[in-house]
C-alpha cells in the first residue's frame, strides 16, 4: 500500500479515523457506513470515501466498512503498530505531562529514556522512567539506539541538542520548542508543535462565527 504519493491533508486525517474507529470498537460497533462515519467525524462521506480509496478501499458496497479491519489497516499506514524507540528530552511542566499522558505505545512510540540538564531533577521518576542528565546521552543513546527524540525544552536550546541528537542517531523530532527546527535539516523528519497557533484558530474561528 504505497503512501508516498497520498496527500498530506489525506495523511492529517488519518489519525482522526485511527481515532474515531477506536471509540467505536471499544463501544462494540463492528461495521459502519462513510455516512455514519462523516457523522462523528464532521468530514463529508464523500470526502471519507476519497481518503480510503487513496489507500485501496477498505470498504464494500452495501456493507459499509469492518470497524476492526479498518481501524487495524489504517493503523498500520499511521505505523503505530510499530514501537518506534523514542526519548524525551526536558522534563519540565510539559515534558512530564506528555510522559505521563500520552499513552505512547497505543501510537507506535516506546518511551526509552528521558533526559534534563538540570541535576537537581535527575533521578526522580516520571511514567515509571528515571530522569537522567543529558551528559549520559551519548552513551544511552549507543547502547538504545532511540530513533525519534520529543523536544519539550525552551527555545534557546533547541538547536544545540537537535545537533547533538542528530549525531547521536536520532531520525525524527516531535518539536515543542518554539524553534522551528525544519529548515535545519534535511533528511531528518521535524514535526514542530505550537498549540499556540491551534489556539489562534480558535480565535479566528469565534472572529468569524466559522469551524474550521
Ligand atoms: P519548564 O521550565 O517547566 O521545563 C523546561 C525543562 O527543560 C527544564 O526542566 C529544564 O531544566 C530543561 N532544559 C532546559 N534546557 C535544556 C537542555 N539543553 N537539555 C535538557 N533539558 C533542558 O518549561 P515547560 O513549561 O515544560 O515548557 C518547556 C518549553 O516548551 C518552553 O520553552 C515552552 O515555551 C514550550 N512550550 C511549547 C508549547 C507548544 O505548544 N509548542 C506549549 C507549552 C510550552
Amino acid at each position: 500500500m504505497a503512501s508516498n504519493s497520498v496527500s498530506t491533508s489525506v495523511i492529517k486525517r488519518l489519525p482522526r479515523y485511527y481515532r474515531f474507529l477506536g471509540e467505536l470498537m471499544l463501544a462494540g460497533t463492528t461495521r459502519i457506513s462513510s455516512r455514519e462515519l462523516s457523522e462523528k467525524t464532521g468530514l463529508t462521506a464523500s470526502q471519507i470515501r476519497q481518503d480510503f480509496n487513496c489507500f485501496g478501499g477498505f470498504g464494500q458496497q452495501g456493507y459499509g466498512y469492518n470497524v476492526a479491519e479498518l481501524h487495524n489497516e489504517i493503523g498500520k499506514i499511521l505505523g503505530v503498530d510499530k514501537r518506534y524507540g523514542t526519548i524525551l528530552i526536558g522534563a519540565g511542566n510539559l515534558g512530564k505531562a506528555m510522559a505521563t499522558h500520552m499513552n505512547f505505545e497505543k501510537r507506535g512510540i516506546k518511551l526509552l529514556g528521558i533526559f534534563d540538564s538540570n541535576r537537581s531533577i535527575v533521578g526522580e521518576k516520571v511514567a515509571d522512567i528515571t530522569i537522567s542528565h543529558t551528559d549520559d546521552l551519548d552513551k544511552f543513546c549507543s547502547e538504545n539506539q532511540p530513533i525519534i527524540a520529543i523536544l519539550c525544552i525552551p527555545k534557546t536550546s533547541a538547536q544545540e541538542i537537535a545537533d547533538r541528537l542528530v549525531k547521536l542517531g536520532i531520525k525524527a523530532f516531535w518539536n515543542f520548542s518554539h524553534y522551528d527546527l525544519r529548515p535545519a535539516y534535511s533528511g531528518i523528519i521535524v514535526e514542530n508543535v505550537h498549540l499556540g497557533d491551534s489556539l489562534m484558530t480558535l480565535a479566528y474561528g469565534v472572529n468569524n462565527n466559522l469551524n474550521l
